[in-house]
């Protein structure tokens, strides 16, 4: 079966090569599946560069989540028969840049029914993560309002449609005109393009000077110093990632004088210390997508011999919502 294989670290484009592989025997509670779709995500342009806080062992293929149909189930794996589709997060190093990859029974769930393949290739983590960090981690409230970074982008779009699926107001940031676009389809209540305007302002202009009651961060660095200074009494940062190169470094004293909170999010955590919650979030969101309230963006859908290129387009910033790799397009 053919798989990209990263086998030295750098950009991805440079690193990922397509290989002829074996293929793989799932362990016990594992299953195998033929990969129908695979989201790329910035934590397998991150893998690629070894900037990823998961440092597979080389080579490896990346792809963390996937849409795929189960080929065979290892010992105890019940949960599931050959011909189910899945979703899930994949065990690395079979990722789901391959015509076949690895699942843990216990971490799948069947693919939602409103969903074609691509999509349900991009569901999985970019909504569960939204879920924990809205609801569980920051405890959004319908009224309130949310400021989400890279809007447009795989998370931010996913927090996009949740916020508003919880009946909060929306801010969205974004790079580009195009991509400002794309947000206020998405449903984000305002706007801001942040290559010409500067969201602290706007976001004290809607708010009536009050601020953001949660941010929503994937960014990090300069956008999330930026964050603070328009973060409301009471307010929650969500720190969801650095997609901008520089980790967040907030100042507690500023959080103890404006009175505020920064919650830390590794959505990555909760399969192995809260599986349930895992499992009822994933019948949320499949309910959210039986509603029309969720829909996973999906602005490219590859063949896999062009993914390494989609890789690299994320990795720089330039992609709208999720670039899939889709077995029948
Ligand atoms: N905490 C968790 O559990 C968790 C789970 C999943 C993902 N994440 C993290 O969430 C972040 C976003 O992941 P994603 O897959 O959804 O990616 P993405 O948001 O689709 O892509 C990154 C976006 O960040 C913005 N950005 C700003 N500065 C950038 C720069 N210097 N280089 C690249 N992008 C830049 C761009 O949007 P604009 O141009 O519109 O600003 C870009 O489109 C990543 O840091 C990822 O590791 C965290």
């Amino acid at each position: 079966m053919r798989a990209w294989q990263v086998q030295e670290l750098g950009e991805p484009r440079d690193v990922l090569r397509l290989s002829d592989l074996a293929e793989t025997t799932p362990g016990p509670g594992q299953i195998r599946v033929r990969v129908l779709a695979s989201a790329a995500n910035f934590p397998d342009a991150l893998m690629c560069r070894g900037l990823y806080q998961v440092r597979p062992d080389l080579p490896f293929t990346p792809g963390v989540e996937l849409c795929g149909e189960v080929l065979e189930t290892g010992d105890g794996a019940d949960e599931f028969v050959v011909g189910d589709r899945v979703v899930g997060g994949s065990v690395l190093p079979h990722g789901g840049f391959a015509e076949e990859a690895v699942l843990e029974a216990a971490g799948s769930y069947p693919a939602p029914e409103g969903l074609d393949d691509a999509q349900a290739g991009g569901f999985f983590l970019g909504y569960q993560t939204g879920w924990f960090g809205l609801h569980r981690r920051a405890g959004l409230q319908p009224g309130e309002t949310l400021l989400v970074h890279a809007a447009a982008g795989g998370v931010g779009s996913a927090a996009v449609q949740l916020g508003k699926a919880a009946g909060a107001r929306v801010i969205g940031v974004v790079g580009g005109a195009d991509k400002a676009a794309v947000a206020r389809r998405l449903g984000a209540d305002v706007v801001v393009d942040r290559h010409t305007e500067d969201f602290v302002s706007v976001v004290k202009e809607v708010t009536g000077g009050r601020g953001a009651d949660v941010v929503y961060d994937p960014v990090g660095g300069g956008t999330y110093d930026r964050s603070t200074k328009c973060i409301a009494f009471e307010g929650r940062i969500l720190v969801v990632g650095f997609a901008g190169g520089t980790i967040q470094t907030p100042s507690l004293s500023h959080a103890l004088v404006k009175n505020y909170s920064v919650l830390g999010l590794h959505w990555g955590l909760y399969p192995g210390l809260d599986p349930n919650a895992v499992g009822e979030c994933h019948v949320e969101l499949s309910r959210l997508v039986g509603t029309g309230a969720i829909a996973p963006l999906v602005s490219e859908r590859l063949a896999l011999e062009d993914l390494a290129d989609g890789v690299q387009r994320l990795a720089d910033g330039a992609t709208t919502g999720r670039v899939v790799w889709v077995a029948a397009p």
